[in-house]
């Protein structure tokens, strides 16, 4: 009985993710399942004094009308599923399998005495552009279907909620869909009940942007949006304003240039309202149209600059976060440059004056052209690993007349896969994905590996089929981060 004890607890520590937050990471609930809570909303609720987690529920082959999910976390960091909280009903003309159930969100009615969930529900060609209603006794669900609504008559396409924490008062906020008429997102009040909308607020007119949230400082609004690009990320844009009413400045965009956000899409934030610190989590959604089931999440924490009028997003490959006082640091790594990569094959490192160390290792494929880094510090734990790349596939909206930033009518490709050896162990390779960048862009993807204690470890990345090729990204370093104490 004892050893078992302690087996389920070697265990436990090995597939739970623990404390730090790792944007664009594989996050792992507490039974070792990839979270699966996309384009979602969340609460801390006063009762369980925990947070919840709501997001649409996707797995191979029905990456649509999955329901919603809900997980619960004390920290942020660690998350537990409590299954699915809004089922879909066979037959049911709004919540079938074959609809659209998306950005869902909830807050407690204080009047109603019970938590209203709220999301974009669709017909699986966007037609009706309806918001939908259910509610619940308990925060984890089930929630029942109330009923699926036209706000106010208008149409309302990409779904956000947000409370004001000085009045309780909520608000929704939905872009209008895509034609003519509508390319605008509207800011509107509910009732003090949460069970309708009342009065818009605010219209943001025809900047044609989706993915809505707003952030509240003790001063003032910021409102988060992306452009209108489906799953392929853009450049996420804020607006500010003193008061919900506005006058909204004008949109500017919050994420270094050319990174396309860290390649995510908006769609949530949260206010950390701790005892030293008030922190801003900008909680976006990295999705994968290749596989939308393995979407990942990117969240990082908001700086806002009130006398600027600024507001930005920093990126950390590993943070941590103190949910009690609302602190939070980026967790220091230790730094392996291409320049002391050793190359096979057709591998090579290659000119290029925005990467570290003025090279760049480029001509990954298959198992033969490789790049190994040697001399890697080791803690016998699992630990993060970030691989800084540049992957310069043209970022060609095929399909999409107008979107077409490196290539009018290229193919598109979301992204390369890279293996991952660690120590020359090909019996166990470990798949990177990485997105599309600009050229000369690098931006930073993590694995969590587990490498011998000491400093002889080695890690050889190569290339693995991504439904068109078998070439990795090129890569520029990478970045050994501490396991979790
Ligand atoms: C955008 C929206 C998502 C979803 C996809 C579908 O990303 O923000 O909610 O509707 O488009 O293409």
């Amino acid at each position: 009985m004892f050893g078992f004890g302690v087996l389920l607890i070697i265990f436990l520590a090995v597939t739970t993710q623990g404390k730090y937050i790792v944007p664009g990471g594989r996050w792992r609930d507490t039974d070792g399942n990839l979270v699966n809570a996309h384009a979602g909303g969340i609460i801390f609720d006063d009762k369980s004094e925990k947070f919840w987690w709501f997001g649409e529920y996707k797995i191979e082959g029905q990456e649509e009308g999955g329901g919603v999910s809900v997980y619960s976390s004390p920290d942020l960091a660690t998350w537990e599923s409590h299954g699915i909280a809004l089922k879909p009903i066979e037959g049911h003309p709004y919540i079938s399998p074959e609809h659209i159930i998306q950005r869902p969100k909830v807050v407690y009615s204080e009047k109603a005495k019970k938590y209203h969930m709220w999301w974009h529900a669709d017909n699986s060609t966007y037609g009706w552009l309806l918001q939908g209603f259910a509610t619940s006794e308990n925060v984890a669900g089930p929630y029942t279907f109330v009923d699926a609504t036209a706000p106010l008559g208008n149409w309302s396409q990409d779904f956000g909620m947000f409370t004001d924490y000085k009045d309780g008062r909520s608000y929704a906020l939905y872009s209008n869909g895509d034609s003519v008429e509508g390319r605008d997102v509207y800011l509107t009040q509910f009732n003090y009940n949460v069970t309708a909308l009342e009065e818009v607020v605010y219209r943001f007119p025809k900047f044609d942007l989706e993915a809505p949230s707003v952030v509240q400082t003790d001063k003032s609004y910021w409102a988060l949006m992306s452009h209108k690009t489906g799953y392929r990320p853009n450049n996420v844009v804020a607006f500010r304003a003193d008061s919900l009413g506005g006058p909204w400045s004008q949109p500017f965009i919050v994420a270094s240039l050319n990174t396309r956000t860290f390649n995510s899409q908006s769609g949530f934030s949260l206010r950390i309202n701790g005892t030293k610190k008030t922190t801003y989590l900008y909680i976006g959604d990295q999705w994968d149209m290749n596989s939308l089931w393995e979407s990942r999440y990117i969240w990082l924490p908001i700086d806002i600059d009130e006398g600027r009028k600024t507001l930005d997003l920093a990126w950390h490959d590993v943070y941590d976060l103190n949910v009690k006082t609302g602190e939070w640091k980026p967790i220091q790594g230790r730094t392996y440059s291409a320049k002391n990569a050793k190359t096979n094959g057709d591998a090579y490192k290659q000119e290029a004056n925005f990467a570290t160390d003025g090279v760049i290792l480029t001509g990954i494929y298959g198992n033969d052209s490789t790049a190994t880094f040697d001399g890697i510090e080791g803690s016998g734990k699992p630990q993060w690993v970030s691989f800084y790349y540049q992957n310069i596939d043209d970022m060609g909206f095929g399909d999409q007349p107008g979107g077409t930033p490196d290539r009018v009518g290229g193919s598109w490709q979301l992204r390369r896969i890279s293996s991952v050896v660690v120590n020359g162990k090909t019996e166990n390779v470990e798949t990177l994905y990485q997105r599309d960048t600009h050229k000369g862009i690098i931006l930073s993807t993590p694995l969590q590996l587990t490498l011998e204690k000491g400093k002889r470890n080695t890690i050889t990345v190569g290339g693995l089929y991504n439904g068109f090729d078998y070439k990795g990204a090129d890569i520029d370093r990478i970045v050994v981060y501490p396991p979790e104490s």
